[in-house]
């Protein structure tokens, strides 16, 4: 594999391009963005793909699982990501049964987020038992990224977070569900939650790029949270996530100096503020000459100094 970063890309990344650096042996790196902002910081770091997870339900949201997330709101995000970015690939995710109940709803869907949500490609989660939504959705012309290993939409059957395919049986489903995604025609799969050994293997196997998140430092590439990447949250940090700031502490510390600021007038000072030139505001409030008696029927009830 290269040591090098992956090259800056002038025009937005597409899954040929993707497809490139793999094949050039760059590990490729991803993360999620939710927002036009932040979406906007990553672009401009270079960071080639971006994904518009459906995690946004938890760390944006509030809610308690990815769950919750409906279409209206991956659109929502997807619109203001992919409004953020000229560069990356903007992948977004399909929302929980939007996919894999009929095969019209997940075409109908995959299709609006690329067409109303401006997205270059659609993330759903599953091995064996999605390859045929999967093949549905590349056919029509969509790119799909494949997701197994933890799915978190199946939280409520895996029964919680908890590392995949450690037992002979459920490690050979992994590497079947792998096969079965590529074969469905996705163009990347995300591994989340696998041991690092039996992520290395499938990432050998395949002949697409492996995304892996908690999966090691065998994959293909690498996806993270980005409010885990940059500390956003005080709360739980997982396992496999590495802080590369404390925005957490940056932003509380910043919102506790303005409201100290705030409340002893330190803020806003000059510099914040914006005069006007004093005669201008004599004519405003009827220190002129101009502001005779006999004009004051002209000043139409405006209370003016000379009044007060
Ligand atoms: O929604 C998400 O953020 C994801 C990543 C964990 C891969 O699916």
């Amino acid at each position: 594999m290269s040591q090098e970063p992956s090259p800056k890309q002038a025009s937005r990344m597409t899954i040929a391009s993707i497809a490139k650096l793999y094949q050039q042996g760059h590990r490729i790196a991803m993360l999620t963005a939710y927002d036009y902002p932040t979406a906007r910081t990553l672009d401009e770091a270079g960071i080639p793909m971006l994904l518009v997870g459906d995690s946004l339900g938890q760390v944006m949201l509030g809610y308690d699982s990815t769950v919750r997330v409906t279409m209206t709101e991956m659109l929502h995000h997807t619109k203001a990501v992919v409004r953020g970015t000229s560069r990356a690939l903007v992948v977004a995710d399909m929302p929980f049964l939007s996919y894999g109940v009929t095969p019209e709803a997940s075409l109908e869907n995959a299709g609006a987020l690329l067409s109303e949500g401006g997205a270059g490609a659609v993330k759903l989660e599953g091995g064996e038992r999605s390859a045929k939504t999967i093949e549905a959705i590349v056919r029509a012309g969509i790119p799909v990224m494949g997701h197994i290993g933890l799915t978190p939409q199946s939280i409520h059957q895996l029964g919680g977070h908890r590392v995949q395919g450690k037992t002979r049986e459920a490690g050979r489903q992994l590497l079947t569900d792998a096969l079965a995604v590529q074969q469905a025609g996705a163009f990347a799969v995300v591994l989340e939650l696998v041991p690092e050994q039996l992520a290395t293997v499938i990432t050998e196997r395949l002949h697409i790029p492996t995304i892996g998140i908690g999966a090691g430092a065998g994959c293909s590439g690498q996806v993270q949270v980005v409010t885990d990447v940059l500390g956003m949250s005080a709360e739980f940090t997982p396992k496999h996530a590495r802080h590369y700031a404390e925005l957490y502490a940056i932003i509380k510390a910043a919102a506790e100096t303005y409201r100290d600021d705030v409340a002893s007038g330190a803020f806003p000072g000059p510099a914040e503020s914006t005069r006007m030139d004093e005669a201008t505001l004599d004519g405003i409030l009827g220190r002129t000459a101009l502001d005779r008696p006999e004009m004051v029927e002209a000043s139409r009830g405006i209370p003016l100094d000379r009044d007060l």
